[in-house]
């Protein structure tokens, strides 16, 4: 198939784009370079089966010249948790690309795979999380849930847009993953900021008492679940938790990577006030997918450990710091 992919020069995407070339499949890769880098499609790079366009998903005439002969579109270029601010990015860019993208799919007649995310559960105490439950958002005073709001909105849209013009649409809801390639600050998660510090002996800042949970996915199995379900046809039509089960909770995320790095120093946490994070910051308490329909309709279910998936981070992050 030759398959567009956006934000593929990101963590995610780019795993995407070198586990689709290995198993023979044509890539047209879109990213802006706003926080993907290129250094991530090295290898990519080196196949005759990949282009590259630097190019913004809100400009719809050059995403559609650069999709010709497309039979599949996985959209990922999105403006994650604004956390520091740029709540507006989150919203604009995450809205306005994926109506670029759904145009586009109308255009070509062509499957879409979007990614959503664990967030749009928000404060459902429904655990583990159904594809089916309820999603219960904070208010619009807390600039944080912008995010579950724009990837709720393109969840709505993108089954919209299959009702009424018949292209297949599926929503992936990816929970927490990490391994090498993830961005080195809070971008890419609590597993680079707590490597980092503890490399440079510095203090780990935890928010919150760190008593809040999530479940992180290692990299691969993120990537075996987005492969199945861009080629198969049961994921038609569907909303998908793609994620581990394995529940953790923050403070037991930082103590764990520092069991695995043999020569670390003592291990000193510091616990930051909600308040002190950002303005009106509101955390999710647990957060643990159900994973029984990925698995059903897919036939996968993560399958590598934390510690072995921790493991291959920090080596990676290591290197990567050169410390
Ligand atoms: N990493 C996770 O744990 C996680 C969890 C839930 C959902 N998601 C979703 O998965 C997708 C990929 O996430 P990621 O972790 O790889 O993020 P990432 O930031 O590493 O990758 C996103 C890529 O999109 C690009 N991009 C951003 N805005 C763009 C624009 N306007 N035009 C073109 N490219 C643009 C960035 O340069 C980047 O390379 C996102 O949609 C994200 O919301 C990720």
């Amino acid at each position: 198939m030759k398959i567009l992919i956006t934000g593929a020069a990101g963590f995610i995407g780019s795993h995407l784009t070198d586990a689709l070339l290995a198993a023979g499949h044509e890539i047209v890769a879109v990213d802006n370079l706003s926080m993907g880098r290129m250094e991530n499609l090295a290898s990519a790079q080196e196949n005759d089966k990949f282009s590259f366009h630097k190019l913004d998903v809100l400009d719809y005439q050059n995403l559609l010249s650069c999709s010709s002969g497309v039979d599949c579109i996985v959209h990922l270029a999105a403006f994650k948790i604004p956390r520091y601010g740029k709540a507006i990015d989150t919203l604009v860019i995450n809205n306005l690309g994926t109506v670029n993208i759904l145009k586009v799919a109308k255009e070509l007649d062509c499957k879409t795979v979007i990614a959503s995310t664990s967030d749009v559960y928000g404060k459902s105490s429904a655990l583990p999380f159904n594809e089916e439950g309820d999603l219960l958002i904070g208010a619009p005073s807390k600039p944080r849930w912008s995010y579950a709001v724009s990837k709720m909105y393109d969840e709505h849209l993108a089954l919209a847009s299959m009702d009424a013009y018949g292209f297949p649409v599926t929503l992936l809801r990816f929970f927490g993953s990490y391994g090498p390639r993830h961005h080195l600050s809070w971008w890419g998660g609590p597993q680079s900021v707590f490597i980092d510090k503890i490399l440079r002996d510095e203090v780990i800042p935890i928010h919150g008492d760190g008593q809040q949970t999530r479940s992180f996915t290692y990299i691969a199995d993120t990537v075996r679940g987005i492969v199945a379900a861009t080629l198969k046809d049961s994921a038609n039509g569907q909303v998908i938790n793609i994620g581990s089960t394995r529940e953790i909770t923050i403070e037991g995320l930082a103590r764990m990577i520092h069991s695995l790095i043999p020569d670390a120093p003592e291990l000193r946490l510091e616990f930051v006030a909600y308040e002190d994070v950002a303005k009106n910051y509101e955390d999710v308490l647990r957060r643990i997918p159900d994973d029984s329909k990925c698995f059903e309709l897919l036939g996968v279910r993560s399958q590598v450990s934390m510690e072995e998936g921790l493991k291959t981070t920090i080596e990676w992050q290591r290197k990567e710091l050169k410390l």
